[in-house]
Order: structure tokens, then sequence, then C-alpha cells
């Protein structure tokens, strides 16, 4: 018998927490400033809500019916070529767990040297991009930290307290909404608050470029935790009696609304003192720790902002490590215990790859290890892994069935869903093709 999440506000926590991580609070504030501001985060939030939620669901939905892991879940509905599919979905969880925890350790780092006051007196940007610069370079802490930050999700997944960690993110997590919510606001008021907003919402046209679909699809997976089996395993704890529409609209929205939080409150620090910041991995790194040294009780903001953002790594890096796990438990007759401890064990080797890219010694090639691993996974495997959810939930099962497993109470030719079954059926896996032929064939623009 499968263990359930306690109730509806469980699932969607859990659900929020491997949602809501270093992808909206570290990777969001880079990713949209290599990519034009604006014109990205339009496509961003419209493949969030048109190709996101109905992937999300499809997953939720394919873990909720089969109750198996992403490989059983995808073999029982569609045979064995599909099971290949999960086991793309469940590989591209482990890539993805290794290089996040790297970063995840360079937060917990920053949260270490934040209690020492240490992080609050860097007061200008050229000492943020040599502290940032001197944690990031050295194998020795990179490692280490990536070390620690494993052994803690370790420890989190083998001892049981993870239900213990998803009751107090309904804590943590506004207390997160509440933190970000006043950065932006302090970051707003900046000289440069106005220009982040329209670097953010001011839309133009011309910077749209086939290159910021694909980043903003992938961030929109990424961020959503999506095509790497995550959202199906834990569709797979959620009881049957609950609606999966109502359970996931809120986990888009706040997702979102982390992203556009963290967004302003960088970039109204990047415009207030335009020249010095460069952008890339380093970016919150080397921004915020200047806002922290200006607010009286600087060092409480810090150590309270990067905890939080310890936290909401560790709920995200467990959700991402969960696929893998629970395919050894469940295909291979693995303990949960020897499960967990081997998938952790090779997140960690494959993370000391992506740790030392950041080394000056990072190779020969111009991208390192960590650029590719992060741009294949995130651009290429996430939204493939998607695509075949969507596929097997809009094509393969009857629309009845989908409706029901959607949404247990539905009402039959009701607007709303008639346009979600189009986006499950059309929208979604036409978008993601195109995006895909792009990737594949750039030469065609
Ligand atoms: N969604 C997480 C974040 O944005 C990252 C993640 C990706 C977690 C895939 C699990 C699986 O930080």
């Amino acid at each position: 018998m499968r263990e359930n999440w306690r109730s509806k506000a469980g699932f969607i926590f859990a659900a929020l927490g491997s949602a809501i991580g270093l992808g909206s609070i570290w990777r969001f504030p880079y990713i949209i400033g290599e990519n034009g501001g604006s014109a990205f985060l339009f496509f961003y939030m419209v493949f969030l809500f048109l190709i996101g939620l109905p992937v999300l669901l499809s997953e939720i939905s394919l873990g909720r019916k089969t109750q198996k892991n992403p490989f059983g879940a995808m073999k029982a509905c569609g045979g064995k070529t599909w099971g290949w599919a999960g086991k793309g979905a469940i590989l591209t969880g482990l890539l993805i767990s290794s290089f996040y925890s790297v970063i995840a350790g360079w937060t917990l780092g920053y949260f270490f040297l934040s209690l020492s006051g240490r992080v609050s007196s860097i007061s200008s940007f050229t000492e943020a991009h040599q502290f940032f610069t001197t944690l990031s370079t050295s194998s020795f802490y990179s490692i280490f930290l990536h070390f620690v930050f494993l052994s803690l999700c370790l420890w989190i997944l083998i001892s049981g307290v993870k239900k213990g960690i998803e009751a107090k993110s309904k804590i943590l997590m506004p207390l997160l909404f509440l933190v970000l919510f006043c950065l932006a606001v302090y970051a707003f008021m900046l000289p440069g608050g106005r220009k982040s907003l329209q670097f953010l919402f001011s839309l133009q046209w011309e910077k749209i470029h086939p290159k910021i679909l694909i980043a903003a699809l992938g961030q929109a997976f990424f961020t959503l935790s999506l095509g790497q089996g995550t959202m199906i395993t834990y569709g797979s704890y959620l009881s049957s009696k609950e609606s999966i529409i109502s359970s996931c609209i809120p986990v888009v929205f706040l997702n979102l609304l982390t992203s556009l939080l963290m967004g302003v409150a960088v970039y109204g620090m990047v415009f207030s003192f335009p020249t010095e910041v460069t952008a890339g991995p380093s970016l919150i790194f080397e921004t915020l720790p200047v806002v922290f040294s200006q607010l009286p009780l600087g060092g409480f903001w810090a150590s309270l902002f990067f905890f939080l953002v310890v936290v909401a790594a560790l709920t995200s890096e467990i959700s991402a490590l969960e696929p893998a796990i629970s395919y050894l438990v469940d295909e291979k007759k693995f303990t949960r215990k020897k499960a967990t401890f081997w998938v952790v064990l090779l997140a960690f080797f494959l993370g000391i790859f992506s740790a030392l890219s950041f080394t000056p010694s990072k190779g020969i090639s111009s991208y390192s290890f960590y650029e590719v691993l992060s741009y294949i996974s995130v651009n290429l495997l996430v939204p493939l892994g998607g695509f075949c959810a969507v596929l097997m939930v809009g094509w393969q099962w009857p629309k009845k069935q989908v409706l029901e497993q959607l949404c247990p109470d539905f009402k039959r030719n009701n607007l709303f869903f008639s346009f979600l079954f189009l986006c499950l059926r059309y929208i979604a896996p036409v978008c993601i093709f195109l995006i895909f032929l792009d990737l594949l064939f750039p030469f065609l623009y």
C-alpha cells in the first residue's frame, strides 16, 4: 500500500516545496537578464500557463492513476517503449539534482557566513564579487558544501523527518514570501526601482528571438519541477479523492510570484548601481549582500534570507532525488534506505564535476561541464520528459478518464475544461515540438 499525503494541503505544500527553490530565486534573475528581460518574462508566463500547467496536470494524473514511479507509470500506461521515457525522466532528475546541490551548497555557505555577520558586512559590488569568486572557485569549499547539503538531504530522506519538513514549510514558505516581498519593496524604492519594472514588464517585440523561447520553456518546466519524474512520483502519493486542478493552480501562481519578487528585488539593485554587476550564476550572490549591508539589522536579514533559501532548496532537491529512489524501491526491490544512499552518492559524484566547473582549471573547452549539463538537462531533457507525459495523457487516455482524474466531480462541457483539454492535446505538444525543432535546426531561422 502506497503512502499518501495526509491532506490536500499536505500535497500542495509538498508540490510547492518542490517547485519553489533555486529555480525562481537564483536561476530566474540571471536567466531573464541573459535573455532580454520583458520578452523572456512574457513567454515565461505564457508557457507557464499554456504548457506548464497542462504538463503538470498530466504528470500528477499519471502518478496518481498508476500509483507508480515514473518508469512504472509510463510502462503501465503505454507499454515497454514508453517505459524508456520514464527511465529518461529519472535520469534527468539525477543529473539536475547533481548540479542543483552545488549551487545549494553555496547558499548554505552564505547562510553560515551570514550568521557571523560576514555577508552583511559586504558593502560594495566589487567586494561581493571577490567574496563570491573566492567561494565558488575554491574546489575544496564547493565540494565540501555540496557534500554537506547532500548529507542533509540524505538525513531528511532516511530519518523520516520529511513529513516534518513539509509541515514546517507551512510556516517557512509564507515567511519566505514575506522576506522576498520586503526585499522587492526595498529595491523598488531605490533609484533604479522604476527602471527594473520597465525592464521586466515593458515588452519590446524586437528583442524576441527563438533562443528566448527555448530558455523560457526550459525555465517554466524547471521551476515547476516538470519533465523529470518528480511530479509523477508526487502524484503517486496523492489520494484519489482530491481534485488535481485545484491543487495545481496555486502552485503555478505562487511559483510565478516568487520569480517576480526576485526579479524586482535583484533588478532594482542592478539598475541602481548599473555598471558594476556581472550577470550569470553569480548574480544574486553579488547583489543581495550589498542590500543586506544597507539594511538595519542586516546580519539578521541575511541569515534569515539564506536560511529560507536553503530550506527551499532542500525541499526541491529532495523532490528531484525522489523519482530515482522510488524507481529503485519499486522496480529493483531495494530497501528505501539503501536506495536513498545510492542515489545520493551518485548525485554527489556527478555533482563534483559541476563544482569543479567554477574553479580556474575548468578545462580546455569554452563551455564548462556545468554549463553544458545545465543547458542540456533544463532546455532539452526536461521539455522532452514533459512532452512524453502530455502526449501520453492527451492522446492515449480517453477524454472522460482525463477529466475524472483532474477533477473527480467534473461537469461536462464546461468551457474551462474544453480549453484545458485543447491545451493538453494540441497547444502544449505542438508548442514543445516547434521549439524543439528550432533547437535542433537553428538554421531554419
Ligand atoms: N523546481 C525546482 C526549483 O525551481 C527545481 C527542481 C527541478 C526540483 C526539478 C525538482 C525537480 O528550484
